[in-house]
């Protein structure tokens, strides 16, 4: 049966979704099409799952669009993906506004085509007073990339003096990563069957439930996703801890209520 938000138990909603929106190329050549095609259907998705995630209450989405190795592909993809972006950026931006959504961006912006990033910073700029759904793009990203730019501003501050050592810790690094105002993502889904994380925020996903679906990214629509929130509902997120340690932690709460 298709699950519709009713399904969605509402005490118990992730604040944070991080996506790997994987299986574009694949979904075109099923239909003997070019990748890039598979790309402008992908957005659709990408608009609708915004969508519902604004209407349901997710706080922070994070979409991977466009990672750091991805720039290895066939420059013609490349540059198709970055027209992409910049048109679908400037054509959603009133929707966004409508839907009451923060644009944020993580990545190597510099490295992006000139006309990419003062689109993608326009944007932000105009969706920043926003108070609803935080939709975090993660442009020419990698988690490698990131951890080494964290690492190389924390050892400058240790040698400026503005830093120990002893004061190095979980949330010092935190707050050095581009997500630093951002809670960790509770579930993380990837699209079209590949079980890999891919160098997407490997420090922030350490305690997040991974969900995978072999459905092809252009495919992941509103269902998909309501069945990917209500498979994170029925896990027991247990931290380390043992399984009674969580139950007992659940029924004091709900006899304190
Ligand atoms: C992965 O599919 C998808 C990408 C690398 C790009 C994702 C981009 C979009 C969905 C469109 C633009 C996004 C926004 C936010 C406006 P793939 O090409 O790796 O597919 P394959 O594994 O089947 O080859």
């Amino acid at each position: 049966m298709t699950p519709t938000t009713d399904a969605i138990d509402y005490a118990k909603l992730p604040k944070h979704i991080a996506i790997i929106m994987d299986g574009n190329g694949r979904w075109a050549k099923e239909r003997n099409k070019d990748r890039v095609y598979g790309h402008h259907e992908g957005v659709l998705s990408v608009r609708e799952i915004v969508n519902v995630s604004a209407q349901i209450g997710i706080q922070y989405l994070t979409l991977y669009a466009f990672s750091t190795e991805n720039w290895n592909r066939p420059k013609e993809e490349v540059a198709a993906l970055m027209e992409l972006l910049v048109n679908t950026i400037r054509k959603e931006v009133s929707d966004l506004n409508k839907n009451n959504v923060r644009l944020c961006v993580i990545g190597d912006l510099e490295s992006l085509p000139l006309k990419c990033q003062v689109e993608m910073q326009e944007a932000i700029d105009l969706t920043a007073t926003n108070t609803g759904l935080t939709l975090i793009l993660a442009l020419s990203y990698s988690a490698k990339w990131e951890l080494v730019e964290a690492i190389k501003n924390i050892a400058t501050a240790v040698k400026n003096n503005q830093l120990s050592v002893t004061e190095i810790n979980e949330e010092l690094i935190s707050a050095h990563l581009s997500t630093a105002s951002f809670p960790d993502p509770e579930l993380m889904i990837r699209t079209s069957g590949e079980h890999r994380i891919s160098n997407f925020l490997l420090y922030q996903l350490a305690y997040a439930e991974l969900y995978f679906t072999s459905t092809h990214w252009p495919d992941f629509r509103k269902e998909q996703y309501i069945q990917a929130i209500c498979d994170y509902q029925n896990r027991e997120r247990r931290f380390g801890k043992t399984s009674e340690q969580i139950q007992t932690n659940l029924t004091n709460v709900d006899e304190s209520n």
